[in-house]
């Protein structure tokens, strides 16, 4: 049972809450001082507790908040605390986050935004207490294998299905959308598969010129071709024994599908120029982004290559679709980048997250991570804010500019996804390029992105 102690001294403000959360499921427990509230601390062990920092006899500093909330940290069930404070109380809440405080909340208590904030405090608590997969590390609540962070439903039964067919050679298709994890996932498979202590050998099949790809498969003989001047072995051979990653394998010609195919079912090569047989020992994983099915009916890719590539796919769904995973994603790249870089940056404004929960990510999870290293870099404060992420205009702090709370999330995502497209243009005097770089995200998506959204004559 999900047991929540609320802290308050203001009979008012417990009814609120008494009521406002009731239809949560959650088990209620009430304190009026400090006292009362850490004798229910141990009595009852709750998962999540709000508490009030400006507690009685002394209602006008928060000397026996903190005294309750060290309390209750020092224990040995150690809850997640959200501390309410008075809305100029900034310092404390500050302090109260160093001090162990799993989040803040300022008054007048908006009965929508804390019930995200507890929920998502029991969230973390129920994936720290069920077991992760065998091999998975736990960090601050965030359940990580193999540098793959995810608790959301498909993410779990991504990283079983890596676990599952790791230890074979069956060959895998990983899809998705740019910037989703393939090639994540890609180094995941080999570090957990017998050939571990073998190569991984990468062929970006959509970055090497027509012409030169197939030498770059196989490898040419001396002479092959003019400029051919001495033998040279392609990245198959260099593979032996380890694995071959074809990454964006929906851009490889039709010429080089039938030769990588027939060397799929037979497991030898021919240097370019060469006759001789050479017997190679690989294991493929492929990745794309583009929906190779439709590439198929279109006559771009083969199907007798498709189904021999993809006897297990894994599809990674896009970063909108991950629930929660998007802020564990953000504290786990603010603890990864702050430790590179020494910051003294505790976490995530209420808005901030609030932004990052909301929006719709065109360019995943590497978007999100070149949002936090720029916040990394532009924060003032200890917490990281809505302006620091690119969210909103420079210097515009405290214009009312908050993410829309009512209305669907799909219309709130799609109306600031259209918007920040529009300003990075106009920043960018209408260079696609550059405004897809400041975003974070592939040209093709960009192209998208201005077709869903009519967006036709920006900022020159
Ligand atoms: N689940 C995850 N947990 C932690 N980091 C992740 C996760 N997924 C992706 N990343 C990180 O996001 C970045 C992009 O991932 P990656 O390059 O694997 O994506 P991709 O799908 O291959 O993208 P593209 O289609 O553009 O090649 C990398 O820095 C990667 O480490
Ligand atoms: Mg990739």
């Amino acid at each position: 049972m999900s047991s929540l102690l609320i802290v308050d001294d203001n009979k008012d403000i417990l009814t609120q809450l008494k009521w406002g959360l009731a239809s949560e499921g959650w088990d209620l427990h009430f304190a009026h001082d400090a006292d009362e509230a850490l004798r229910m601390y141990d009595e009852v062990a709750p998962k999540v507790v709000t508490l009030d920092l400006g507690l009685p006899p002394e209602e006008d500093n928060s000397s026996e908040g903190f005294r309750c909330l060290v309390e209750m940290l020092k224990s040995n069930h150690p809850a997640r605390v959200i501390v309410i404070t008075g809305n100029d109380e900034r310092e404390n809440a500050l302090k109260a986050v160093q001090t162990g405080a799993y989040d803040f909340f300022r008054k007048p208590i908006d009965l929508d935004e804390l019930r995200v904030i507890i929920r998502r405090a029991f969230h973390l608590c129920d994936i720290e207490a069920e077991q992760p997969g065998e091999e998975a590390e736990e960090s601050n609540g965030v359940a990580e294998s193999h540098g793959i962070v995810g608790t959301c439903p498909a993410m779990r039964s991504i990283l079983t299905m890596i676990d599952r067919v790791s230890s074979s050679d069956v060959p895998i298709l990983i899809s998705g959308e740019s910037g989703t994890g393939k090639e994540l996932v890609a180094k995941a498979v080999h570090e957990k598969s017998p050939r571990r202590g073998g190569p991984l050998v990468t062929v970006n099949c959509g970055a090497i010129p027509e012409n030169l790809l197939e030498s770059e498969f196989f490898g040419h003989e001396k002479g092959a071709f003019t400029g051919a001047s001495s033998l040279v072995r392609g990245k198959v051979e260099y593979a032996d024994k380890g694995t071959l990653f074809l990454d964006e394998i929906g851009e490889l010609p039709m010429n080089l599908q039938v030769k990588i195919l027939r060397f799929l079912q037979e497991m030898v090569i021919q240097r370019v120029g060469g006759r001789k047989d050479i017997e190679v020992n690989v294991r493929i994983i492929a990745a794309t982004n583009v929906d190779l099915p439709q590439a198929i009916e279109e006559g771009a890719f083969r199907e007798d290559l498709y189904y021999r590539l993809s006897v297990v796919n894994l599809h990674l769904p896009p970063l909108r679709d991950r629930g929660e995973d998007v802020r564990l994603l953000a504290e786990h790249f603010l603890r990864r980048l702050t430790g590179d870089m020494h910051r003294e940056i505790t976490g995530f404004t209420p808005e901030a997250l609030a932004y990052l929960t909301s929006y719709d990510w065109p360019g995943n999870i590497r978007e999100l991570e070149n949002k936090v290293r720029r916040a990394i870099v532009l924060a003032g404060g200890s917490r990281i804010t809505p302006e620091d992420l690119g969210f909103v205009g420079h210097g515009t702090r405290g214009n009312g500019e908050t993410p829309p709370l009512s209305g669907t999330l799909r219309e709130a995502r799609a109306g600031l996804e259209k918007k920040m497209v529009k300003s990075a243009l106009t920043r960018c005097q209408g260079n696609i390029l550059k405004a897809s770089e400041e975003l974070g995200i592939s040209r093709p998506t960009m192209y998208d992105l201005l077709k869903k959204h009519g967006i036709e004559n920006w900022g020159k």
